[in-house]
Protein backbone atom coordinates (compact mmCIF):
# COMPACT_ATOMS: atom_id res chain seq x y z
CA UNK A 1 0.00 0.00 0.00
CA UNK A 2 1.20 3.32 -1.53
CA UNK A 3 1.53 5.57 1.99
CA UNK A 4 1.18 9.44 1.83
CA UNK A 5 -1.11 10.36 4.93
CA UNK A 6 -0.09 9.12 8.59
CA UNK A 7 -2.22 9.26 11.36
CA UNK A 8 -0.61 8.82 15.29
CA UNK A 9 -2.94 8.42 18.27
CA UNK A 10 -1.30 9.61 21.48
CA UNK A 11 0.72 13.01 21.40
CA UNK A 12 3.39 11.88 24.50
CA UNK A 13 7.12 11.48 25.10
CA UNK A 14 6.60 8.67 22.07
CA UNK A 15 4.23 9.48 19.73
CA UNK A 16 5.49 13.50 19.74
CA UNK A 17 9.15 13.36 19.05
CA UNK A 18 8.84 9.73 16.81
CA UNK A 19 6.16 11.51 14.44
CA UNK A 20 8.18 14.82 14.36
CA UNK A 21 11.50 12.72 13.23
CA UNK A 22 9.50 11.20 10.45
CA UNK A 23 8.09 13.70 9.78
CA UNK A 24 11.66 15.45 9.32
CA UNK A 25 12.88 12.44 7.25
CA UNK A 26 9.83 12.19 4.89
CA UNK A 27 8.77 15.60 3.91
CA UNK A 28 6.80 14.16 1.33
CA UNK A 29 4.69 12.07 3.94
CA UNK A 30 2.01 14.25 5.75
CA UNK A 31 1.89 13.38 9.22
CA UNK A 32 -1.21 14.29 12.27
CA UNK A 33 -0.35 13.64 15.85
CA UNK A 34 -4.47 13.50 17.36
CA UNK A 35 -4.57 13.63 21.49
CA UNK A 36 -7.92 13.66 23.05
CA UNK A 37 -6.25 16.35 25.72
CA UNK A 38 -6.87 18.89 24.06
CA UNK A 39 -4.41 21.26 26.34
CA UNK A 40 -1.41 18.65 25.23
CA UNK A 41 -2.27 19.67 21.75
CA UNK A 42 -2.53 23.21 21.93
CA UNK A 43 0.93 23.13 24.12
CA UNK A 44 2.54 21.44 21.21
CA UNK A 45 0.76 24.23 18.77
CA UNK A 46 2.33 27.24 20.87
CA UNK A 47 4.04 29.31 18.94
CA UNK A 48 7.00 29.65 21.69
CA UNK A 49 8.91 26.48 21.50
CA UNK A 50 10.14 26.36 24.98
CA UNK A 51 6.19 25.95 25.50
CA UNK A 52 6.48 22.17 23.58
CA UNK A 53 4.85 19.53 26.37
CA UNK A 54 7.64 17.72 26.08
CA UNK A 55 11.51 18.81 26.95
CA UNK A 56 13.67 16.65 25.14
CA UNK A 57 17.14 17.86 23.47
CA UNK A 58 16.88 18.85 20.00
CA UNK A 59 12.94 18.18 19.56
CA UNK A 60 12.16 21.86 19.15
CA UNK A 61 14.01 22.78 16.49
CA UNK A 62 12.68 19.41 14.53
CA UNK A 63 9.35 20.95 15.55
CA UNK A 64 10.14 24.02 14.28
CA UNK A 65 10.73 22.86 10.75
CA UNK A 66 8.03 20.11 10.48
CA UNK A 67 5.28 21.35 12.08
CA UNK A 68 2.87 23.22 9.80
CA UNK A 69 4.77 21.76 6.57
CA UNK A 70 4.47 18.03 7.30
CA UNK A 71 3.96 17.88 10.62
CA UNK A 72 0.12 18.48 12.14
CA UNK A 73 -1.07 18.75 16.20
CA UNK A 74 -4.74 17.83 16.06
CA UNK A 75 -8.03 17.06 18.09
CA UNK A 76 -9.68 15.84 15.39
CA UNK A 77 -9.11 12.15 16.10
CA UNK A 78 -11.48 10.79 13.56
CA UNK A 79 -10.65 12.97 10.54
CA UNK A 80 -6.95 12.14 11.09
CA UNK A 81 -7.76 8.72 11.04
CA UNK A 82 -9.83 8.70 7.83
CA UNK A 83 -7.51 10.35 6.09
CA UNK A 84 -4.75 7.81 6.36
CA UNK A 85 -3.40 4.57 4.95
CA UNK A 86 -1.06 4.00 7.96
CA UNK A 87 -2.69 4.55 11.77
CA UNK A 88 0.01 4.57 14.86
CA UNK A 89 -1.51 3.63 18.12
CA UNK A 90 0.80 5.41 20.73
CA UNK A 91 -1.11 6.11 23.65
CA UNK A 92 -0.18 5.47 26.98
CA UNK A 93 -0.74 1.63 28.60
CA UNK A 94 -0.10 2.04 32.58
CA UNK A 95 -0.57 -0.72 35.27
CA UNK A 96 -3.98 -1.25 35.75
CA UNK A 97 -4.99 0.57 39.31
CA UNK A 98 -8.53 -2.52 39.44
CA UNK A 99 -10.07 -5.01 38.95
CA UNK A 100 -8.39 -8.16 37.69
CA UNK A 101 -3.93 -8.27 37.87
CA UNK A 102 -4.75 -4.75 39.40
CA UNK A 103 -1.05 -3.40 40.39
CA UNK A 104 0.42 -5.89 37.98
CA UNK A 105 -1.23 -6.29 34.57
CA UNK A 106 -1.19 -3.27 31.72
CA UNK A 107 -4.59 -1.90 31.20
CA UNK A 108 -4.85 -1.76 27.69
CA UNK A 109 -8.48 0.16 27.44
CA UNK A 110 -7.08 3.27 25.79
CA UNK A 111 -5.35 0.49 23.10
CA UNK A 112 -9.07 -1.11 22.93
CA UNK A 113 -11.18 2.65 22.82
CA UNK A 114 -8.49 3.62 19.49
CA UNK A 115 -9.12 -0.12 18.09
CA UNK A 116 -12.70 0.69 18.09
CA UNK A 117 -12.55 4.34 17.04
CA UNK A 118 -10.37 3.08 14.11
CA UNK A 119 -12.97 0.23 12.94
CA UNK A 120 -15.71 2.97 13.43
CA UNK A 121 -14.75 5.84 11.26
CA UNK A 122 -12.40 4.27 9.10
CA UNK A 123 -14.14 3.48 5.15
CA UNK A 124 -10.58 2.67 3.69
CA UNK A 125 -8.31 -0.04 4.28
CA UNK A 126 -5.85 1.00 6.67
CA UNK A 127 -2.26 -0.28 8.57
CA UNK A 128 -2.57 0.01 11.92
CA UNK A 129 0.69 -0.08 13.96
CA UNK A 130 1.22 -0.47 17.68
CA UNK A 131 3.77 1.41 18.76
CA UNK A 132 2.81 1.27 22.21
CA UNK A 133 4.50 -1.40 24.66
CA UNK A 134 1.63 -4.02 25.14
CA UNK A 135 1.10 -7.37 26.04
CA UNK A 136 2.76 -10.48 24.12
CA UNK A 137 -1.03 -11.33 21.69
CA UNK A 138 -2.40 -7.61 22.19
CA UNK A 139 -2.43 -7.71 18.18
CA UNK A 140 -5.19 -10.67 18.27
CA UNK A 141 -7.53 -8.57 20.16
CA UNK A 142 -6.90 -5.81 18.40
CA UNK A 143 -7.63 -7.37 15.21
CA UNK A 144 -10.36 -9.35 16.27
CA UNK A 145 -11.84 -5.64 17.41
CA UNK A 146 -11.16 -3.79 13.92
CA UNK A 147 -12.34 -7.17 12.06
CA UNK A 148 -15.86 -7.62 13.80
CA UNK A 149 -16.42 -3.83 14.44
CA UNK A 150 -14.85 -2.42 11.36
CA UNK A 151 -16.78 -1.11 8.12
CA UNK A 152 -16.19 -4.48 6.34
CA UNK A 153 -12.35 -2.98 4.41
CA UNK A 154 -9.22 -4.54 5.54
CA UNK A 155 -6.81 -3.77 8.40
CA UNK A 156 -3.59 -4.94 8.47
CA UNK A 157 -1.85 -4.80 11.89
CA UNK A 158 2.18 -4.04 12.95
CA UNK A 159 3.93 -4.10 15.85
CA UNK A 160 6.78 -2.28 16.19
CA UNK A 161 7.48 -0.72 19.58
CA UNK A 162 9.80 2.16 20.07
CA UNK A 163 13.36 1.95 21.80
CA UNK A 164 13.63 5.80 22.39
CA UNK A 165 15.12 6.82 26.25
CA UNK A 166 13.72 10.01 27.65
CA UNK A 167 16.19 12.82 27.29
CA UNK A 168 18.51 11.11 24.37
CA UNK A 169 14.91 10.41 22.24
CA UNK A 170 15.95 13.11 19.05
CA UNK A 171 19.20 11.33 19.00
CA UNK A 172 17.94 7.58 19.56
CA UNK A 173 15.23 7.83 16.94
CA UNK A 174 18.07 9.52 14.78
CA UNK A 175 20.49 6.32 14.72
CA UNK A 176 18.08 3.62 16.06
CA UNK A 177 20.50 0.58 16.90
CA UNK A 178 16.92 -1.28 15.23
CA UNK A 179 13.93 -0.35 13.95
CA UNK A 180 11.45 -3.56 14.98
CA UNK A 181 8.37 -4.51 12.55
CA UNK A 182 6.14 -7.69 13.71
CA UNK A 183 3.60 -9.01 11.01
CA UNK A 184 1.73 -10.80 8.97
CA UNK A 185 1.55 -9.19 5.60
CA UNK A 186 4.42 -9.03 3.92
CA UNK A 187 3.10 -5.76 2.13
CA UNK A 188 2.31 -4.05 5.18
CA UNK A 189 5.73 -4.58 6.61
CA UNK A 190 7.61 -2.88 3.73
CA UNK A 191 4.93 -0.51 3.49
CA UNK A 192 6.10 0.50 7.40
CA UNK A 193 9.78 -0.56 6.50
CA UNK A 194 10.01 2.23 3.55
CA UNK A 195 9.07 5.22 5.95
CA UNK A 196 12.15 4.35 8.10
CA UNK A 197 14.51 2.96 5.36
CA UNK A 198 14.67 7.59 5.00
CA UNK A 199 17.13 7.42 7.12
CA UNK A 200 18.02 3.98 9.19
CA UNK A 201 20.21 1.59 7.19
CA UNK A 202 18.13 -1.63 5.72
CA UNK A 203 20.26 -3.91 8.30
CA UNK A 204 18.98 -2.33 10.94
CA UNK A 205 15.40 -2.57 9.94
CA UNK A 206 14.55 -6.38 11.53
CA UNK A 207 11.06 -7.58 10.74
CA UNK A 208 9.87 -10.72 12.90
CA UNK A 209 6.27 -12.49 13.24
CA UNK A 210 3.99 -10.10 15.47
CA UNK A 211 4.40 -12.19 19.16
CA UNK A 212 8.17 -11.91 18.78
CA UNK A 213 7.95 -8.50 17.81
CA UNK A 214 5.67 -7.42 21.07
CA UNK A 215 7.85 -9.81 23.34
CA UNK A 216 10.92 -8.47 22.38
CA UNK A 217 9.85 -5.19 23.78
CA UNK A 218 8.90 -6.31 26.87
CA UNK A 219 11.89 -8.13 26.97
CA UNK A 220 14.70 -5.68 26.30
CA UNK A 221 13.00 -3.07 29.20
CA UNK A 222 13.29 -6.05 31.73
CA UNK A 223 16.93 -6.80 30.51
CA UNK A 224 17.89 -3.12 30.89
CA UNK A 225 16.14 -2.48 34.39
CA UNK A 226 17.96 -6.40 35.64
CA UNK A 227 21.36 -4.59 34.93
CA UNK A 228 20.40 -1.71 36.78
CA UNK A 229 19.15 -4.14 39.93
CA UNK A 230 22.35 -6.07 39.37
CA UNK A 231 24.26 -3.51 39.91
CA UNK A 232 22.91 -2.06 42.77
CA UNK A 233 22.57 -5.37 44.95
CA UNK A 234 26.31 -5.23 44.46
CA UNK A 235 26.15 -1.76 45.50
CA UNK A 236 24.99 -2.51 48.66
CA UNK A 237 27.67 -5.65 49.02
CA UNK A 238 29.89 -3.01 48.31
CA UNK A 239 29.02 -0.64 51.08
CA UNK A 240 29.29 -3.07 53.71
CA UNK A 241 32.94 -4.72 52.05
CA UNK A 242 34.70 -1.88 51.43
CA UNK A 243 34.53 -2.55 47.33
CA UNK A 244 34.18 -0.16 45.26
CA UNK A 245 30.99 -0.38 43.22
CA UNK A 246 32.47 2.08 40.21
CA UNK A 247 35.47 -0.09 40.14
CA UNK A 248 33.55 -3.25 40.24
CA UNK A 249 31.36 -1.87 37.20
CA UNK A 250 34.95 -0.82 35.40
CA UNK A 251 35.98 -4.06 35.17
CA UNK A 252 33.34 -6.09 34.78
CA UNK A 253 32.18 -3.81 31.67
CA UNK A 254 35.52 -4.29 30.32
CA UNK A 255 34.38 -7.53 29.65
CA UNK A 256 33.30 -7.18 26.41
CA UNK A 257 30.57 -10.38 27.01
CA UNK A 258 29.33 -8.16 29.56
CA UNK A 259 29.42 -4.54 28.12
CA UNK A 260 29.89 -1.20 29.72
CA UNK A 261 26.41 0.10 29.35
CA UNK A 262 23.73 0.81 31.63
CA UNK A 263 25.71 -0.39 35.18
CA UNK A 264 25.61 2.83 37.10
CA UNK A 265 24.53 2.24 40.75
CA UNK A 266 22.00 4.60 41.53
CA UNK A 267 19.01 5.31 43.84
CA UNK A 268 16.84 3.07 42.21
CA UNK A 269 15.87 3.31 38.30
CA UNK A 270 12.68 5.21 37.40
CA UNK A 271 10.14 6.14 34.61
CA UNK A 272 7.40 5.81 33.36
CA UNK A 273 8.08 1.63 31.69
CA UNK A 274 10.87 -0.05 33.73
CA UNK A 275 8.22 -1.26 36.59
CA UNK A 276 5.14 -1.30 34.91
CA UNK A 277 6.56 -3.24 31.54
CA UNK A 278 8.40 -6.23 34.38
CA UNK A 279 5.11 -5.98 36.28
CA UNK A 280 3.17 -6.59 33.25
CA UNK A 281 5.39 -9.79 32.10
CA UNK A 282 5.46 -11.16 35.17
CA UNK A 283 1.51 -11.37 35.31
CA UNK A 284 1.82 -12.39 32.08
CA UNK A 285 4.39 -15.53 32.92
CA UNK A 286 1.71 -16.36 36.35
CA UNK A 287 -1.42 -16.36 33.57
CA UNK A 288 0.43 -19.34 32.10
CA UNK A 289 1.38 -20.17 35.13
CA UNK A 290 5.45 -20.33 34.84
CA UNK A 291 5.86 -19.27 38.53
CA UNK A 292 9.83 -19.48 38.38
CA UNK A 293 9.98 -17.18 35.23
CA UNK A 294 7.46 -15.06 37.10
CA UNK A 295 9.21 -15.05 40.46
CA UNK A 296 12.87 -14.64 38.56
CA UNK A 297 11.85 -11.54 37.19
CA UNK A 298 9.65 -10.07 39.85
CA UNK A 299 12.55 -9.73 42.01
CA UNK A 300 14.16 -7.20 39.15
CA UNK A 301 11.21 -4.66 40.92
CA UNK A 302 12.12 -6.11 44.69
CA UNK A 303 14.99 -5.01 44.15
CA UNK A 304 14.82 -1.82 42.84
CA UNK A 305 12.06 -0.89 45.87
CA UNK A 306 14.94 -2.25 48.07
CA UNK A 307 17.39 0.30 46.93
CA UNK A 308 15.28 3.39 47.28
CA UNK A 309 14.00 2.14 50.72
CA UNK A 310 17.75 1.72 51.98
CA UNK A 311 18.88 5.47 50.49
CA UNK A 312 16.26 6.87 52.37
CA UNK A 313 17.03 4.81 55.54
CA UNK A 314 20.76 5.45 55.33
CA UNK A 315 20.46 9.38 55.16
CA UNK A 316 17.97 8.99 58.68
CA UNK A 317 20.17 6.66 60.44
CA UNK A 318 23.49 8.91 59.40
CA UNK A 319 21.28 12.11 60.31
CA UNK A 320 21.29 10.31 64.27
CA UNK A 321 18.04 8.35 63.39
CA UNK A 322 15.92 11.56 63.38
CA UNK A 323 15.45 13.92 60.24
CA UNK A 324 12.03 15.53 62.24
CA UNK A 325 11.97 19.43 61.79
CA UNK A 326 14.97 18.94 59.56
CA UNK A 327 15.97 20.42 56.02
CA UNK A 328 17.16 18.16 53.66
CA UNK A 329 17.61 19.90 50.10
CA UNK A 330 16.83 17.44 47.29
CA UNK A 331 18.79 18.08 44.01
CA UNK A 332 16.54 16.94 41.03
CA UNK A 333 13.02 15.47 40.87
CA UNK A 334 13.21 14.10 37.14
CA UNK A 335 13.41 10.26 37.10
CA UNK A 336 17.22 10.91 34.92
CA UNK A 337 18.75 13.85 33.39
CA UNK A 338 17.71 15.59 30.49
CA UNK A 339 14.01 15.29 30.58
CA UNK A 340 10.80 17.03 32.41
CA UNK A 341 9.35 13.40 33.08
CA UNK A 342 8.75 12.51 36.59
CA UNK A 343 6.81 9.06 36.31
CA UNK A 344 7.91 6.30 39.18
CA UNK A 345 10.72 8.86 40.40
CA UNK A 346 13.39 7.37 43.02
CA UNK A 347 12.61 10.94 44.67
CA UNK A 348 8.92 10.14 45.02
CA UNK A 349 9.47 7.13 47.27
CA UNK A 350 12.51 8.76 48.89
CA UNK A 351 10.38 12.10 49.76
CA UNK A 352 7.50 10.67 51.18
CA UNK A 353 10.15 8.29 53.14
CA UNK A 354 10.87 11.12 54.36
CA UNK A 355 8.50 13.15 55.03
CA UNK A 356 7.08 10.13 57.26
CA UNK A 357 9.64 10.69 59.58
CA UNK A 358 8.71 14.89 59.68
CA UNK A 359 11.76 16.21 57.66
CA UNK A 360 10.74 19.83 55.69
CA UNK A 361 12.20 19.52 52.00
CA UNK A 362 13.31 21.66 49.85
CA UNK A 363 13.46 20.44 46.58
CA UNK A 364 15.27 22.21 43.14
CA UNK A 365 15.09 20.29 39.68
CA UNK A 366 16.11 22.86 36.56
CA UNK A 367 12.62 21.15 34.49
CA UNK A 368 10.31 19.80 36.87
CA UNK A 369 7.86 22.50 38.38
CA UNK A 370 6.23 22.88 41.96
CA UNK A 371 3.27 21.88 40.93
CA UNK A 372 4.48 18.46 39.07
CA UNK A 373 6.32 17.68 42.54
CA UNK A 374 2.96 17.99 44.70
CA UNK A 375 0.53 15.57 42.26
CA UNK A 376 3.34 12.97 42.15
CA UNK A 377 3.38 12.97 46.00
CA UNK A 378 -0.67 13.68 46.61
CA UNK A 379 -1.05 10.95 43.92
CA UNK A 380 0.11 8.30 46.27
CA UNK A 381 -2.55 9.26 48.77
CA UNK A 382 0.00 8.93 52.11
CA UNK A 383 -1.55 11.89 53.44
CA UNK A 384 -3.90 15.10 53.20
CA UNK A 385 -2.36 18.10 50.10
CA UNK A 386 -2.22 20.32 52.35
CA UNK A 387 0.46 18.43 54.59
CA UNK A 388 2.76 17.63 51.94
CA UNK A 389 1.91 20.99 51.15
CA UNK A 390 4.18 21.99 53.98
CA UNK A 391 6.19 19.26 53.88
CA UNK A 392 7.90 20.43 50.99
CA UNK A 393 8.93 23.82 49.45
CA UNK A 394 10.31 24.11 46.10
CA UNK A 395 13.14 26.57 45.07
CA UNK A 396 13.89 27.97 41.80
CA UNK A 397 17.38 28.24 42.64
CA UNK A 398 19.75 25.59 44.04
CA UNK A 399 21.32 27.89 46.78
CA UNK A 400 18.41 28.52 48.43
CA UNK A 401 17.31 24.90 48.83
CA UNK A 402 20.65 24.66 50.60
CA UNK A 403 20.59 27.72 53.09
CA UNK A 404 20.73 26.12 56.48
CA UNK A 405 20.12 22.11 55.23
CA UNK A 406 21.01 19.79 57.49
CA UNK A 407 21.96 17.01 54.05
CA UNK A 408 21.42 16.94 50.18
CA UNK A 409 19.92 14.40 48.50
CA UNK A 410 21.06 13.82 45.00
CA UNK A 411 18.20 12.48 43.23
CA UNK A 412 19.04 13.06 39.64
CA UNK A 413 22.16 13.52 37.86
CA UNK A 414 21.84 16.67 36.13
CA UNK A 415 24.86 17.96 34.83
CA UNK A 416 24.75 21.33 36.20
CA UNK A 417 25.34 19.76 40.07
CA UNK A 418 28.84 19.02 38.86
CA UNK A 419 29.74 22.38 37.99
CA UNK A 420 28.27 24.07 41.20
CA UNK A 421 30.79 25.96 44.04
CA UNK A 422 29.98 23.37 46.44
CA UNK A 423 32.44 25.37 49.02
CA UNK A 424 29.63 27.94 48.81
CA UNK A 425 27.23 25.68 49.32
CA UNK A 426 29.00 23.99 52.41
CA UNK A 427 29.71 27.95 53.79
CA UNK A 428 25.32 27.87 53.59
CA UNK A 429 24.68 24.55 55.85
CA UNK A 430 24.26 23.21 58.86
CA UNK A 431 27.42 21.40 60.30
CA UNK A 432 27.84 18.70 60.17
CA UNK A 433 27.21 19.07 56.01
CA UNK A 434 25.96 15.82 54.72
CA UNK A 435 26.06 14.72 51.31
CA UNK A 436 23.79 11.52 49.89
CA UNK A 437 24.49 11.59 46.43
CA UNK A 438 22.31 9.09 44.85
CA UNK A 439 23.83 8.73 41.75
CA UNK A 440 27.49 8.75 42.66
CA UNK A 441 28.15 12.08 40.32
CA UNK A 442 30.57 14.44 42.68
CA UNK A 443 33.85 13.33 43.19
CA UNK A 444 34.24 11.97 46.63
CA UNK A 445 37.89 13.52 47.51
CA UNK A 446 36.77 16.97 46.43
CA UNK A 447 33.68 16.84 48.83
CA UNK A 448 35.56 14.87 51.65
CA UNK A 449 38.28 17.78 51.66
CA UNK A 450 35.41 21.11 51.48
CA UNK A 451 34.70 19.29 54.93
CA UNK A 452 31.57 17.78 54.08
CA UNK A 453 30.13 14.14 55.57
CA UNK A 454 29.79 12.76 51.92
CA UNK A 455 28.01 9.51 51.49
CA UNK A 456 27.46 8.01 47.63
CA UNK A 457 26.16 4.43 46.58
CA UNK A 458 28.40 1.33 46.70
CA UNK A 459 31.34 3.07 48.13
P1 LIG B 1 2.03 9.54 27.36
O1 LIG B 1 1.14 9.36 28.53
O2 LIG B 1 3.10 10.59 27.38
O3 LIG B 1 1.15 9.82 26.06
C1 LIG B 1 0.02 9.10 25.72
C2 LIG B 1 -1.02 10.05 25.13
O4 LIG B 1 -2.11 9.29 24.61
C3 LIG B 1 -1.63 11.02 26.14
O5 LIG B 1 -1.38 12.36 25.74
C4 LIG B 1 -3.13 10.67 26.12
O6 LIG B 1 -3.97 11.81 26.27
C5 LIG B 1 -3.30 10.06 24.76
N1 LIG B 1 -4.47 9.19 24.63
C6 LIG B 1 -4.90 8.21 25.47
N2 LIG B 1 -6.01 7.64 24.98
C7 LIG B 1 -6.32 8.27 23.82
C8 LIG B 1 -7.33 8.09 22.84
N3 LIG B 1 -8.27 7.15 22.98
N4 LIG B 1 -7.35 8.92 21.76
C9 LIG B 1 -6.39 9.88 21.62
N5 LIG B 1 -5.39 10.07 22.50
C10 LIG B 1 -5.34 9.26 23.58
O7 LIG B 1 2.68 8.11 27.08
P2 LIG B 1 4.10 7.79 26.40
O8 LIG B 1 5.18 7.95 27.40
O9 LIG B 1 4.18 8.49 25.09
O10 LIG B 1 3.95 6.22 26.16
C11 LIG B 1 3.10 5.71 25.16
C12 LIG B 1 3.40 4.24 24.97
O11 LIG B 1 4.75 4.09 24.51
C13 LIG B 1 3.31 3.40 26.24
O12 LIG B 1 2.81 2.12 25.90
C14 LIG B 1 4.75 3.27 26.70
O13 LIG B 1 4.97 2.08 27.42
C15 LIG B 1 5.49 3.22 25.38
N6 LIG B 1 6.88 3.71 25.44
C16 LIG B 1 7.20 4.82 26.14
C17 LIG B 1 8.51 5.30 26.13
C18 LIG B 1 8.90 6.53 26.89
O14 LIG B 1 10.10 6.84 26.92
N7 LIG B 1 8.00 7.27 27.51
C19 LIG B 1 9.47 4.65 25.36
C20 LIG B 1 9.11 3.52 24.63
C21 LIG B 1 7.80 3.06 24.67
C1 LIG C 1 13.97 2.98 28.96
C2 LIG C 1 14.78 2.21 27.91
O1 LIG C 1 16.16 2.57 28.04
C3 LIG C 1 14.30 2.51 26.49
O2 LIG C 1 15.00 1.71 25.56
C4 LIG C 1 12.81 2.21 26.41
O3 LIG C 1 12.31 2.54 25.13
C5 LIG C 1 12.07 3.01 27.46
O4 LIG C 1 12.59 2.67 28.78
C6 LIG C 1 10.60 2.71 27.52
O5 LIG C 1 10.16 1.68 27.08
O6 LIG C 1 9.94 3.58 28.08
P1 LIG C 1 13.95 5.46 29.89
O7 LIG C 1 13.09 4.89 30.96
O8 LIG C 1 13.48 6.67 29.19
O9 LIG C 1 14.21 4.35 28.74
O10 LIG C 1 15.40 5.80 30.47
P2 LIG C 1 16.67 4.91 30.84
O11 LIG C 1 17.86 5.62 30.37
O12 LIG C 1 16.52 3.51 30.44
O13 LIG C 1 16.68 4.99 32.42
C7 LIG C 1 15.68 4.36 33.21
C8 LIG C 1 16.02 4.51 34.68
O14 LIG C 1 17.15 3.71 35.02
C9 LIG C 1 16.39 5.95 35.08
O15 LIG C 1 15.84 6.25 36.33
C10 LIG C 1 17.90 5.91 35.14
O16 LIG C 1 18.43 6.88 35.99
C11 LIG C 1 18.12 4.51 35.67
N1 LIG C 1 19.46 3.98 35.34
C12 LIG C 1 19.82 3.76 34.05
C13 LIG C 1 20.36 3.70 36.36
O17 LIG C 1 20.05 3.88 37.56
N2 LIG C 1 21.59 3.20 36.04
C14 LIG C 1 21.97 2.98 34.76
O18 LIG C 1 23.12 2.51 34.54
C15 LIG C 1 21.06 3.26 33.74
Amino acid sequence: MEIKNICCIGAGYVGGPTMAVIAKKNPHLNITIVDINADRIAAWNHPDLSKLPIYEPGLADIVKDTRGENLFFSTDVDSAINNSEMIFISVNTPTKTYGKGKGMAADLKYVELCARNIAKVAKTDKIVVEKSTLPVRTAEAIKSILHNTGNGINFHILSNPEFLAEGTAVTDLLNPDRVLIGGESEEAIESLAKVYSSWVPENNILRTNLWSSELSKLTANAFLAQRVSSINAISELCESTGANVNEVARAIGMDSRIGSKFLNASVGFGGSCFQKDILNLVYIARSYSLNEVADYWEQVIIMNDHQKRRFSDRLIKTLYNTVSGKKIAMFGWAFKKDTNDTRESAAIYVADHLLNEQANISIYDPKVSEERILTDLNYLNTRTEAENRNGVSYTALPLDAVKDAHAIAIMTEWDEFKAYDWQDIYNQMQKPAFIFDGRNLLNKQKMDAIGFEYYSIGQ
